[in-house]
């Protein structure tokens, strides 16, 4: 993609390029690993407990490479842990019942949708989210395919459509345009990008399989 034409793709979305959306979303996103340790907004949103009947519990992972701890409310989801109280936005929320794959990261190299995961359950794991897959300045092939195919419209899905991508290669289920197809089926485009979401995934493929 030349300079001109990633200015004339800038989104209206405050002046974000694709290139911010496919490397997290938000400048916001990018940036916040810096953020950790800051007051949580889902603990400040759960004030209405009584002091006796609030818990929190101690949870070590690494995110994006950074071991980081946290006091969590135990019913927290690992959605919400990310973009509230990490600052990692993403991450989108879409349904939020583990049905349109918005969600979608790595959890110790495997697809979930952190709406559905309990922020306990990766106590001592390793996460990944979009804004952990490029290297510095250089895009992972899966963001790379994205752009090279167009594949998004206004963005909200293609976070989870690439980190669904990168497992569904390294799962072995991108050898075909079908296979790609029935193993995406859980991530949704409400603008019907497929035909370039399928592209680009067979393009990655090719990228990080050779
Ligand atoms: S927001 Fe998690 S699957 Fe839809
Ligand atoms: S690009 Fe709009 S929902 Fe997929």
């Amino acid at each position: 993609m030349t300079m001109n034409h990633e200015k004339e793709v800038i989104a209206d979305t405050g002046g974000l390029s694709r290139r911010d959306v496919l490397k997290g979303g938000t400048a916001l996103g990018v940036l916040s690993v810096a953020g950790f340790g800051t007051q949580s907004l889902a603990q400040a949103a759960v004030p209405s407990l009584p002091m006796a009947f609030r818990t929190e519990v101690e949870v070590a992972f690494r995110i994006n490479g950074a071991q980081t701890a946290l006091a969590l409310d135990p019913r927290s989801s690992l959605l919400d842990v990310l973009r509230d109280q990490l600052g990692l936005t993403g991450a989108k929320k879409g349904c939020d019942h583990g049905q349109c794959g918005a969600c979608t990261v790595h959890v110790d190299g495997r697809r979930v949708a952190a709406c559905m995961t309990l922020a306990v359950q990766v106590d001592d794991l390793d996460v990944t989210t979009i804004e952990g897959l490029a290297e510095g300045d250089v895009l992972h092939p899966m963001q790379q395919a994205f752009i090279d195919h167009d594949a998004l419209q206004c963005g909200y899905c293609t976070p989870g459509q690439i980190m669904a991508g990168v497992a569904c290669v390294r799962e072995g289920h991108a050898g075909s345009p079908q296979q790609i197809r029935e193993y995406m089926s859980g991530n949704l485009c409400r603008c019907g990008a497929y035909p370039g979401i399928v592209a680009a995934i067979e393009d990655a493929a090719r990228v990080m399989e050779g």
